[in-house]
């Protein structure tokens, strides 16, 4: 089959592969329909390069019909449609049964002291194949895929698979009560859909980014809108009677604008080997904080701090002393994606499209242009906000 494989800092491209083959009685193999790229696969192409190997297959923001299932997955049959949540979860072990599927015990990658398994997502998590392909192999397919009906688009359900419930979780964690105001940091796929989840619940949002048409799609979903400056916590806590948001959502993570040094120091580690690069990640951290600390300045006092941006290196300067003398709440974490998916099936259903699952894709195409639509998602050209590819 066709998989988009990874070769190497912002070098990409889709290679002849094995086609995947159940291995455990719990496998299914899906023949994919659409399939995402995701902010965090932009992290793999340009930071955790040192944690990727050459031909690994990218993309954990999939979805398609059942091809075959193997005598343990009795839920599903050959032809049915699904969506694949990007965390592999058994759904039987303690951490599933809290609804923590991210750090599912049975799929734990332990050598790398990660959490759950994911799809596509380098050997911090388990180097598994990923579903930017033709088909996926999907571990434990008797609990992770959910069904979905035949009739509607994919883009109705795809987002299931990640970024809906990862924004979902970012505003539940934020615990913002009805009618206070939520601040959401980044407004790229994760950002935009934290947005309209929290102007669906009732909040005021005002969301940030420095990108233009970033900020015109959230504003047209009733966002109050900010544009990326250093001065975005004045401008939050001008808004707010001077206290800043109830809750904030950091949807940028490590890729943030505005680290000029932590910048440098990831281009250095793309110089180093990858060995080498990858004790430098562990021992100094490389992350680029800015939206970190954007987020902890412009939360009120006693106000929660949500990051659902993804950050890595775990020596980084957190500033301790406001974090504590303003009594911050923080909560973080990949996505529990099976935790919601419940909840979000009738919203993504529903006719009115009240989270607006259908005003996301910009950019839609084959197999073959993946390679230039990761430089284009990575440089924010031609207004790219979402790419799906359907192989
Ligand atoms: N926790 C999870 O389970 C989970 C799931 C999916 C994605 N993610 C992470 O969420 C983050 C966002 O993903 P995405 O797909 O929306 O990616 P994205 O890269 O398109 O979005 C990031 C946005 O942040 C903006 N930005 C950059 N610096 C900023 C700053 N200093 N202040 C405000 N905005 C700034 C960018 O312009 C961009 O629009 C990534 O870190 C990704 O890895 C986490
Ligand atoms: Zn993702
Ligand atoms: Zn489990």
């Amino acid at each position: 089959m066709k998989a988009l494989t990874w070769q190497g800092k912002r070098s990409v491209s889709v290679e002849e592969v094995p086609d995947p083959v159940i291995q455990e009685p719990t496998d299914a193999i899906i023949r994919i329909t659409s399939t995402a790229i995701c902010g965090s696969d932009l992290h793999l192409y340009e930071v955790l390069g040192p944690y990727m190997h050459k031909g690994d297959v990218l993309g954990h923001e999939p979805m398609g019909i059942v091809e075959e299932v193997g005598a343990g997955v009795t839920n599903l049959a050959k032809g049915d449609r699904v969506v694949v949540p990007f965390n592999i979860a058994c759904g039987r072990c303690y951490m599933c049964s809290q609804g923590l599927q991210s750090q599912c015990e049975t799929t734990q990658v332990r050598q790398k002291n990660s959490g759950a398994a994911l799809f596509g997502y380098s050997e911090l998590y388990g180097s598994v194949p990923g579903g930017q392909a033709e088909y996926l192999r999907v571990p434990f397919a008797d609990y992770g895929p959910v069904k979905v009906r035949q009739e509607l688009p994919d883009d109705r359900y795809l987002f299931l698979s990640d970024i809906l419930p990862t924004a979902w979780q970012a505003v539940k964690y934020a615990d913002v009560a009805a009618g206070g105001t939520l601040a959401v940091l980044g407004l790229g796929p994760v950002g935009q859909f934290a947005s309209r989840v929290g102007t669906h619940l009732g909040l005021r949002v005002v969301g940030v980014d420095p990108v233009l048409e970033r900020r015109e799609m959230a504003a047209r979903h009733g966002v109050e809108v900010l544009d990326y400056s250093k001065g975005v916590a004045d401008e939050l806590r001008e808004l707010t009677e001077g206290r800043g948001a109830d809750g904030v959502v950091d949807a940028v993570g490590m890729e943030a604008h505005g680290s000029p040094v932590a910048g440098f120091a990831h281009q250095a580690l793309g110089l180093l080997p990858d060995k080498l690069a990858q004790k430098a990640m562990e021992t100094a951290g490389v992350d680029r904080l800015a939206a970190l600390h954007t987020a902890l300045d412009g939360v009120r006092r006693g106000g929660t701090v949500s990051l659902s941006g993804v950050y890595g290196g775990p020596a980084s300067p957190m500033p301790l002393l406001t974090m504590f003398d303003k009594q911050i709440q923080l909560r973080m974490g990949q996505c529990n994606v099976r935790r919601w998916t419940d909840e979000l099936l009738p919203l993504v259903e529903d006719d009115a499209d009240p989270l607006g699952v259908m005003d996301l894709v910009t950019h839609r195409a084959g197999l073959a242009e993946a390679p230039a639509l990761y430089d284009k998602f990575q440089k924010k050209e031609d207004g790219c906000i979402k790419v799906v590819l359907q192989p």
